[in-house]
């Protein structure tokens, strides 16, 4: 068993966001083989999951998921083997109550028996949703006996729930054996929706970390709108690169998961640029994973709950600090090293090192202020020097 298993925040990819209920076999490896060609997978993406609308609407007569004969007639677990012959895992998705949000049969009370068809189809991964659960049985409950189905299935499979925030999830979702846990409600390919999300998040720092990520939900970078569901994205929705660049450092700085949502195989330059970035990625998938916790400027006119810096300690004493501004307007954020530990007595200066141009900023004492344009953000990389 792999004993270090949701150690960092996942990596990966999502049918979710772009295709919905369009999903197939070939589509699935496409993106296995775009994962390594394309470096997704030297970079640190390794699962590759199937969300909603992958099975029949009934069971079979021994009460098993069946999948969609039209969609995967090679059946899962050939999928799963194409996927380990590449070097990448599998992720496969149900839900907690008697159905999928889409409608298809869920694993309400057939847990051992589906955690064991996951194993045996090869199954890396499993994302568990939280539509038609019955009124009559917590969350909670339903988390920790699908929980332990997975970790006494003969595999080790990684635990993705996601019931978006409710019944205050993230007081109990630990220690009910998940690796992951949804915060949100679902991400939407448009500005406020990225902005809401990273906003509702910032005050639950102390609850991510090792083994039960907060996860802020799939990304949208690179969708300019493209999904074939009205609600994620329309033709006219969408955002810019900067705010996908944006939406990017919030999710790496906050130690949420990072499963791709767009479609990789017509991936723009830009969007590459960005899902591809190796400084920002290590911040992410830093070894001791710990949160970030966020230094507000100083009050006054122009600084409200848009603006914020986000700083957080990295395995080796680097430290990364992010300077987001969500506002309509250019903003100055001042960081005070003071804030972060570093009285100007400690004769201790800061290098630092911009990971979205990747080049050094140079030595600084005692503070450093970013300019930063409308819904755009520096993340830098600083190294303590004497
Ligand atoms: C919920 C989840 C989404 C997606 C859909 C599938 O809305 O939050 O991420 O899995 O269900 O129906």
């Amino acid at each position: 068993m792999e004993k270090l298993l949701g150690l960092t925040p996942a990596m990966g990819w999502n049918s979710w966001n772009t295709f919905t209920w369009d999903i197939n076999e070939q589509l699935i490896c496409d993106v296995a083989d775009q994962f390594v060609s394309e470096g997704y997978k030297e970079a640190g993406y390794k699962y590759i999951v199937i969300d909603d609308c992958w099975s029949l609407k009934e069971r079979d007569e021994q009460g098993r998921l069946v999948p969609d004969p039209n969609k995967f007639p090679s059946g899962m677990k050939a999928l799963a083997d194409y996927i380990h012959d590449r070097g990448l895992k599998f992720g496969m998705y149900s839900c907690a109550g008697t159905h999928t949000c889409a409608g298809f049969p869920g694993s309400f009370e057939h847990e051992f028996q589906d955690a064991k068809t996951f194993a045996e189809w090869g199954v890396d991964f499993l994302k568990y949703d939280y539509c038609f659960k019955p009124r009559n049985i917590s969350g909670e409950i339903l988390y920790k006996r699908m929980s332990l189905a997975l970790k006494n299935c003969g595999r080790d499979i990684l635990f993705s729930a996601c019931n978006w925030g409710e019944d205050n999830v993230y007081q109990w979702i630990r220690e009910s054996g998940a690796h992951m846990y949804r915060s949100t409600l679902d991400i939407q390919d448009n500005w406020e929706s990225i902005k809401s999300l990273a906003i509702s998040q910032l005050d639950k720092v102390c609850y991510t970390g090792s083994f039960c990520h907060n996860d802020m939900d799939m990304l949208v970078v690179g969708m300019y709108g493209g999904s074939n569901d009205g609600f994620i994205g329309s033709k006219i929705g969408g955002c810019t690169d900067n705010e996908y660049k944006t939406h990017y450092s919030l999710w790496s700085m906050m130690g949420s998961p990072l499963m791709i949502g767009s479609d990789i195989r017509s991936a723009s330059q830009a969007t590459k640029q960005i899902l591809l970035n190796k400084d920002i990625i290590a911040i992410n998938q830093d070894q001791e994973a710990r949160g970030a916790y966020r230094i507000k400027p100083e009050p006054n006119w122009f600084h409200t709950y848009e603006t914020f810096m986000l700083v957080k300690a990295l395995t080796d004493g680097d430290v990364a600090v992010g300077f987001f501004n969500l506002s309509d307007s250019q903003r100055e954020l001042p960081l005070l090293f003071w804030d972060i530990g570093l009285p100007y007595a400690s004769g201790v200066s800061l290098s630092l090192y911009d990971c979205w141009e990747h080049k050094e900023l140079g030595v600084f004492k005692e503070r450093y202020s970013a300019v930063v344009p409308a819904h755009d953000c520096l993340v830098i990389r600083a190294k303590l020097v004497r």
